[in-house]
């Protein structure tokens, strides 16, 4: 499938980046995309018009438009689990139907967000209290999808906050729930407990100790915890009544589910009215993804961009590099999104894979980066295609001089991975400072060899719309990268092995099992744990 895309780049790798623009005096414009108030640019990377168009090719001969609309009907496309892949009905806001078992899904969805609308309306203006009166504090406890998109969300609206401050737990290490708690009032707090699932050992642990606080300091169970999960019995045994629980079906997926209940620490920080501008955002692109021909379509050249770093010139590694400190966690939501989706070994049908699947994803906000990893993608033998994004405007109105020196930063970091600064331009930077074998050895260590790929994504300014187009033009890469590469995108079997053997180790610590017939390696660390274990004679 990829082998006339791979023999093009053979002939392409030795050329030059910047070259490209000097043979196509269009490239800037034939290489970018806008949509409403984005702008993409992928003119910073070795694809020339050959391999934007055998790119452009992959998505025909995978039949993209049919897997698309596969999607957007509700037909089960997660094969493993049997399950259809709808959450774009979630910011469905303009209700058009949307069909799943021949039923039209829009009234529940509708009904859903007006429910959590009513009860953040309330907690916000303080009709729905806790026992010490006004709600101020909203504890989320979640984990993986249940928590990395409503707390990178809320990190990122932050300048819209209005309702109560949001404190997340995710961790089962104590330390993180110790740490959250700390000072807050729990006769004033509210704890979302929020678990598709409702099994989550994580999740389960935490709630059952932020309970015992919340009843240990006098709050009222009735009134200040909430469960968002698709498990309603579950919940009523956790002893959280159906009214108080926000469900969701099983046509949404963890990682996908920040439009909807898992949204709702968002929803009660901003307010309903900017959470609806979010769902706005990821519906805009929804009808741009549906209705644009694939070379003007944002997500699916993001995704392109993506299999030509990744499969075609085995680039292993997409580092997200947001010039955007409320952006800081999202290139952790971004790891879960696109590694437990595309982090497969099998086709959708079982067989091997013969290429690798997706990327290894990761990245830290801009400017810290650069003073932290940038060195190697700069210098290093690994080249590491680098995803840039940044706001024109800030919401630091007063600081704007920041602002102008991170846009700037950002503009210099992909020209400089692009551009370099070869042996005799460095020469001349020297030549006054050094002479003979000493210039000769600081050149050798001062050059770039440029040639660097990046892509930069910028946007006039990070709002709750802009946010949803940010996610949702992620989301959509992630499944044109699943049907191209033929994987089945939407299940994560790849976490359970290690949660299986967790819970049979959890026994042997804890000492109530002894423990037999491991590897010698695992043996070693039990033993080492079991000697030095300070709370051995209570749990022993
Ligand atoms: O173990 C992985 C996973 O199932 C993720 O896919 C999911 O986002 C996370 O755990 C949390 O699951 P739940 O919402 O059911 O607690």
């Amino acid at each position: 499938m990829f082998s006339a895309l791979k023999s093009h780049w053979f002939q392409l790798r030795s050329q030059k980046i910047i070259d490209l623009f000097g043979s196509d005096t269009e490239r800037v414009k034939n290489f970018s995309i806008r949509f409403n108030d984005l702008y993409f640019d992928y003119s910073k990377t070795l694809i020339d018009p050959i391999a934007k168009k055998l790119l452009i090719d992959l998505c025909e001969s995978t039949n993209l438009k049919g897997a698309s609309e596969s999607m957007l009907v509700g037909d089960p496309i997660n094969s493993t689990e049997n399950r259809a892949v709808l959450h774009s009905a979630l910011r469905n806001l303009n209700a058009t139907p949307i069909y799943f078992d021949r039923a039209n899904i829009m009234p529940s969805v509708l009904d859903t967000l007006g429910s959590m609308e009513h009860f953040a309306n309330n907690v916000r203006n303080g009709s729905w209290c806790g026992s010490g009166g006004k709600i101020s504090e909203i504890v989320n406890i979640g984990i993986g999808g249940s928590d990395l998109g409503p707390s990178m969300a809320t990190s990122a609206l932050s300048p819209y906050h209005d309702g109560p401050r949001c404190h997340f737990v995710s961790n089962i290490d104590g330390a993180h729930i110790t740490e959250q708690l700390r000072n807050l009032n729990p006769r004033k707090t509210l704890l979302i407990i929020s678990s598709k699932t409702f099994t989550t050992i994580e999740t389960m642990t935490n709630a059952i100790t932020a309970k015992n606080w919340l009843l240990a300091g006098g709050g009222d169970p009735a009134r200040q915890i909430v469960a968002i999960s698709s498990a309603l019995s579950r919940t009523a045994d956790f002893g959280i009544p159906d009214n108080l629980v926000f469900g969701f079906a099983n046509w949404v997926g963890g990682r996908f589910s920040l439009w909807g209940p898992t949204g709702l620490p968002l929803m009660l920080a901003i307010g309903p009215e900017d959470f609806r501008s979010f769902l706005r955002g990821g519906y805009e692109v929804d009808q741009h993804f549906k209705s644009t021909d694939w070379s003007h379509n944002l997500p699916v050249m993001l995704a392109l961009v993506g299999i030509w770093h990744h499969q075609i010139c085995d680039f292993c590694t997409r580092a997200i590099l947001p010039y955007d400190q409320r952006l800081a966690l999202l290139p952790s939501y971004l790891q879960q999104l696109e590694m437990e989706s595309n982090g497969k070994g099998v086709t959708k049908t079982g067989n091997n894979l013969e290429y690798p699947a997706g990327p290894i994803v990761w990245g830290a906000p801009g400017t810290n980066g650069q003073h932290a990893f940038f060195q190697l993608l700069h210098q290093g033998k690994q080249i590491v295609p680098c995803e840039f994004m940044v706001a024109i405007n800030s919401h630091e109105a007063e600081l704007s001089h920041h602002h102008h020196l991170l846009i700037a930063n950002c503009l210099a970091q992909s020209e400089a991975l692009m551009l370099g600064c070869d042996k005799r331009q460095t020469e001349e930077h020297l030549v006054n400072e050094f002479l003979g074998k000493e210039l000769a050895f600081q050149v050798s260590h001062r050059t770039f060899s440029g040639n660097r790929p990046s892509t930069t994504l910028i946007y006039p300014k990070l709002t709750p719309k802009l946010l949803g187009n940010i996610i949702a033009i992620y989301e959509y890469r992630v499944f044109v990268e699943g049907i191209i590469l033929n994987i089945n995108s939407f299940d994560q079997w790849g976490v359970e092995l290690g949660k299986k053997l967790a819970l049979q180790l959890s026994k042997i610590i804890s000492g109530q099992e002894i423990s037999t017939g491991r590897d010698p390696s695992t043996q070693a660390l039990i033993d080492f744990v079991r000697q030095h274990q300070i709370d051995k004679e209570s749990t022993g």
